[in-house]
């Protein structure tokens, strides 16, 4: 973006013949939303220590102090609502043939937002599942549980479905979003610091599959080098904008069914 608020001609005309463009997103795209990202100055793992909190053997050792934490963010969360950016997202996706979002985000922000095509890579806070026999709960059936929630069913411990450090990425979101990095013409990284993998290797993936890469961070990350174009700004006053700066003629009719890539 030049200093008059306009975005590249490049970057316009990219995405005026582009049919697929991915996303990808991370925390940074939720914090002018009040949910606080896990790095920097007041980050999350700045005060809490991932390996209590964020961890299979953490949980078995300790369940109760896993939910107490869970439960806490679970209240954060349901009082927050979605931000320009998010909403701007979802406005995008009906500009091309084929648009998804990969999101680290674990707060159903996007879909919230009102975007269809959503690849959550580190799972949803709003699910829970049962270690033993894998049944799913909704929060209110938990409510109903007590403070270390047991299966009905097996009594297996039932724990919120994210993914922990250590553990692997549902593969079914994962292969989609590789997938939606490998073909897309133009690729976002957005509000991450690009530091966590394997979700970090999808920018640099879309950018070797020959994508036209562009992050969007209030700072320059670790991925900043490879991008074709960084925009340091807030994502929910820079997607706006970006949408308001929007080709015409790229809209997909209306009633078309969601596309995945
Ligand atoms: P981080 O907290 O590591 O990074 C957030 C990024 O957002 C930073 O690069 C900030 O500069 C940027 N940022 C902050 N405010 C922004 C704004 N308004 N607009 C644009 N950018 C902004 O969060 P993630 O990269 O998402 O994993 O972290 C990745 C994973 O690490 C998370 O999914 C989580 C965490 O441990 C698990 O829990 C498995």
């Amino acid at each position: 973006m030049n200093g008059n608020g306009s975005f590249s001609p490049e970057l316009i005309s990219r995405l005026e013949g582009a049919e697929r463009v991915g996303v990808f997103t991370g925390a940074g795209m939720s914090a002018e939303s009040g949910v606080p990202t896990f790095r920097g100055e007041d980050g999350i793992w700045k005060k809490f220590k991932p390996e209590e909190l964020a961890n299979f053997d953490a949980f078995m050792r300790n369940p109760q102090l896993v939910w107490e934490w869970y439960n806490h963010r679970k209240h954060l969360i349901a009082g927050i609502e979605p931000n320009a950016g998010h909403y701007a997202l979802a406005g995008m996706e009906s500009r091309h043939r084929y648009f998804s979002i990969a999101t680290q985000n674990i707060d159903n922000l996007h879909r919230k937002a009102g975007s269809r095509t959503i690849h959550e890579l580190h799972g949803n806070i709003g699910r829970n599942y049962c270690t033993g026999c894998g049944a799913y709960y909704t929060d209110a059936q938990l409510a109903l549980l007590g403070n270390v929630p047991k299966c009905s069913a097996c009594r297996g411990l039932i724990r919120p479905d994210v993914v922990w450090f250590g553990e692997m990425l549902p593969v079914d979101e994962w292969d989609a979003a590789v997938r939606a990095a490998e073909r897309a013409d133009v690729y976002f990284s957005i509000g991450t610091s690009s530091v966590v993998y394997p979700a970090a290797s999808l920018p640099v993936l879309a950018k070797s599959a020959g994508a036209y890469v562009v992050e969007m961070n209030i700072e320059r990350t670790d991925f900043s080098r490879h991008a074709d174009e960084v925009m340091i700004g807030k994502s929910g006053e820079l997607l706006p904008r970006l949408l308001e700066q929007y080709p015409r003629g790229t809209d997909i009719p209306v009633g078309q069914p969601p596309y995945t890539l």
